[in-house]
């Protein structure tokens, strides 16, 4: 049985595939660069493109499960129509394991052009679209379907690296906020428990880390994984919005970012911790602690890096 991987080599693909390898399963990765994409040894890495259809065949050849990468909502449309989701089952493929988001378990309600909703709803709003929209679209298909909903990423703070690598202090709004953020080891471990086994047919799961982490414990915790006093400075939700705005950020976006934050100062109440994986693996999820850890070389200074290498 082959596996197809697509968003192979984004944060949560590249743990799919090297869990999908270690239980021995035969992966075909997706990519639109295949010689950059330093995959594991025995993974079969295809060129192909969500945004065009003529290298979907290729990719799909004689694949029987698919790990699909949110991105092919977006080119559902593309070509002649068909879409990557609808070629893929004609081309044998009988399970889906859905690359989603816990915004797809949302209530529905809110639409997402309402200019009299808040930036925060509306950005809710349209990222439920997105995904529950990819979600349903696989199960139109009557093939098998898993739907695996990450809650916030851990690795959103990469946006950090730079300037902690620099020696410089981490500047935000609302130091306390924060949310369960998950390790993408977690959601990967799910989807290939999905791909590989039975019992996750029809299973839709919200994934989040253990517990709220703020901001401020983000910045301590990837500072005591790096050995290095790290410095938090709070910046007021108008400072933040004009600093943003003026590195690119779109007003739209640095709005419902402030929402964000500002919705999780007392707690996480927007998006909970989620006993899921739990349930699933009998193990808590991996805490932002231990995320910080496996990614302490993002953080670490040049000259560090190099004294640990
Ligand atoms: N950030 C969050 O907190 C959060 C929370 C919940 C859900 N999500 C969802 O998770 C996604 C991000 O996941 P991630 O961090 O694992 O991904 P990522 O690291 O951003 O990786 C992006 C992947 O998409 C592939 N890709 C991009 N354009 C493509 C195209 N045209 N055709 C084929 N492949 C394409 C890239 O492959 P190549 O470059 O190799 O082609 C790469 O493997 C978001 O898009 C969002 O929908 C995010």
């Amino acid at each position: 049985m082959t596996i197809l991987v697509t968003g192979a080599t984004g944060n949560i693909g590249r743990h799919v595939v090297d869990r999908l390898v270690g239980a021995g399963q035969r992966v075909r990765a997706m990519t639109r660069d295949p010689r950059a994409a330093r995959l594991a040894d025995g993974v079969e890495a295809v060129y192909g493109d969500f945004e065009r259809p003529e290298t979907w065949a290729d990719a799909l050849d004689g694949v029987e499960r698919v790990h699909l990468f949110p991105f092919a909502y977006v080119a559902a449309g593309a070509g002649d129509g068909a879409g990557f989701v609808e070629q893929a089952v004609r081309a044998g493929v009988h399970r889906f394991v859905v690359h989603s988001a816990a915004a797809a378990g949302f209530a529905p309600g809110d639409e997402p052009g309402d200019r009299t909703l808040s930036p925060l709803r509306r950005h809710l709003a349209e990222e439920r679209q997105a995904h529950r929209g990819l979600e349903l679209m696989v199960e139109a298909t009557g093939a098998e379907w898993t739907h695996v909903r990450p809650g916030l990423l851990a690795v959103n703070a990469l946006r950090w690296a730079e300037r902690i690598r620099a020696g410089q202090a981490v500047r935000e709004p609302y130091g306390a906020a924060g949310y369960p953020l998950v390790h993408e080891a977690d959601v990967a471990e799910v989807a290939v428990a999905a791909l590989v086994g039975d019992s996750h047919v029809g299973a839709a799961y919200t994934i989040t880390g253990p517990a709220k982490v703020s901001q401020a414990e983000q910045v301590r915790a990837i500072g005591a994984a790096i050995g290095e006093e790290i410095r938090f400075e709070e910046l007021t939700p108008e400072e933040a919005r004009e600093q943003w705005i003026h590195d690119g950020c779109p007003e739209e976006t640095a709005d419902w970012l402030i929402g964000l934050l500002a919705a999780a100062v007392e707690g996480p109440e927007l998006l909970p911790p989620s006993t899921a994986f739990h349930r699933i693996t009998g193990r808590s999820p991996r805490s932002f602690t231990r995320w910080a850890l496996d990614h302490a070389a993002d953080f670490r200074p040049p000259a560090r890096t190099e004294e640990a290498a």
